[in-house]
């Protein structure tokens, strides 16, 4: 049963802070598995729950997650590498992504993977590539969603399914599954003219009604092309708590006797067990404070508002506070209005709900990037410590000499 959700942090913020240093990430690795067993129990055991690591690719992490029973699903080489990298097995990873290179898509092919192939091109380079495949290798075919479908940037249109099963066939590559992701990111129409490029909307769960019509859609696919023994219904649930009524649609959707279930939920299963801790460093008048992290490392800030609290409030009135970050651009606001107590330099803050999208997104833009540790059992475990200046800058130097010619 999961706990009720617990609003602070796994461990006394202040001790934390002192001894890892700001800003820094806290993640609750009992909640972590809490989260996850609660929600492979929500679906039975006939459905596969798969880690989405882009949400969060710490290896730390995706290790906590697969001890407790969950498989990962990744969308690259890179996050690929750090799922192996956690101790999970290429049979318990679900490899998707619509840019693989030959030596990715071949290991994956031969560890057994679930490889889901995004274009005509993927499914043509895992034609190329058959003679890397495991003996039974699971492999699948993405569709675009059906309400998006004209104008999907991801997955084969329907219409072209069974000829990329065909394709894959005279290789000796047979499709045994299909995916579908809906997404909590929806692009609207761009405006005319000024920014920004693409009108983003957040619509995170992702209604219910869309899952039940897509995975109507893809179990006709699979009638269709025949052999199909797992669908993939991709990202966007809601946390176990909520998922009673979207079990209960896809089943209806999808009838008695329907094939596997594979689902790949990101934000749901870390979202809620990750914090940022931040120390005040400057006032700047009314209830305006800065704090030592910005945007770059809690970008999940700018799509929704995620609960601020001060760690140790001091006494007098709560008032509304904005907490603007160290990054020297007007827009680096990490909260706007939040009903805090007063400020002074060096009080400790702390950020909920980023466990997800945050750190995943982070990046050393004019600061390095902050240390993550894991709290479970009353001990803190380093995930990943500060970034250091040589890791910041990667493989910079003074311009090395090549000799390389190139041409005007
Ligand atoms: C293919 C795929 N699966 C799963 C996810 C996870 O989505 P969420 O974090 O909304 O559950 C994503 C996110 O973009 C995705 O692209």
């Amino acid at each position: 049963m999961i706990r009720r959700l617990e609003p602070r942090p796994p461990a006394d913020a202040e001790e934390l802070a002192e001894r890892f240093g700001t800003p820094l990430y806290v993640y609750d690795g009992a909640r972590l598995a809490a989260e996850a067993e609660a929600f492979a129990a929500a679906w039975g055991p006939g459905t596969t729950v798969a880690f989405s690591m882009k949400c969060n690719p710490l290896v730390g992490i995706t290790a906590r997650l697969h001890r407790a029973g969950i498989w990962a699903e990744v969308a690259s080489g890179l996050e690929y590498r750090a799922a192996r990298r956690a101790g999970v097995p290429g049979s318990h990873i679900v490899f998707n992504g619509p840019w693989k290179t030959d030596d990715e898509l071949a290991r994956a092919l031969g560890e057994g993977a679930t490889v889901i192939l995004d274009s005509a091109e993927q499914v043509r380079q895992a034609q190329r590539l058959a003679a890397s495949a495991a003996p039974g290798a699971r492999i699948g075919l993405r569709v675009s969603p059906p309400d998006t479908e004209p104008t999907d940037r991801f997955g084969l249109r329907a219409r072209a399914v069974p000829a990329a099963a065909r394709v894959l066939a005279r290789a000796g590559l047979r499709v045994s599954g299909l995916h579908v992701h809906l997404g909590a990111y929806q692009l609207g129409p761009a405006r005319a003219s000024g920014p920004p490029i693409h009108a983003v909307t957040v619509r995170y769960p992702v209604p219910v009604e869309r899952f039940a019509a897509a995975a109507a859609h893809v179990a006709a696919l699979g009638e269709r092309i025949g052999g199909v023994e797992w669908l993939d219904l991709g990202g966007g649930w809601p946390a176990a708590a909520g998922m009673a009524p979207y079990r209960a649609a896809v089943e209806d959707a999808l009838g008695a006797g329907h094939p596997a279930l594979i689902v790949e939920p990101g934000r749901a299963l870390v979202r809620d067990a990750g914090w940022l801790l931040t120390r005040v460093v400057a006032r700047r008048g009314g209830a305006r404070v800065v704090v030592d992290v910005g945007i770059t490392q809690v970008p999940c800030v700018l799509w929704r508002r995620s609960p601020v609290h001060a760690a140790r409030p001091r006494a007098g009135e709560a008032r509304p506070t904005d907490l603007l970050g160290p990054l020297c651009l007007q827009h680096d606001v990490v909260a706007r209005e939040v009903a805090l107590p007063p400020l002074r330099p060096g009080d400790l803050v702390w950020i909920g709900q980023a466990g997800a999208y945050a750190m995943a997104q982070a990046s050393p833009f004019i600061h390095a990037r902050p240390a993550a540790v894991m709290v479970e059992a009353g001990r803190a475990a380093i995930l990943r410590a500060r970034e250091t200046d040589d890791e910041a800058m990667g493989a910079q130097a003074e311009p090395i000499p090549t000799g390389v010619a190139v041409r005007a």
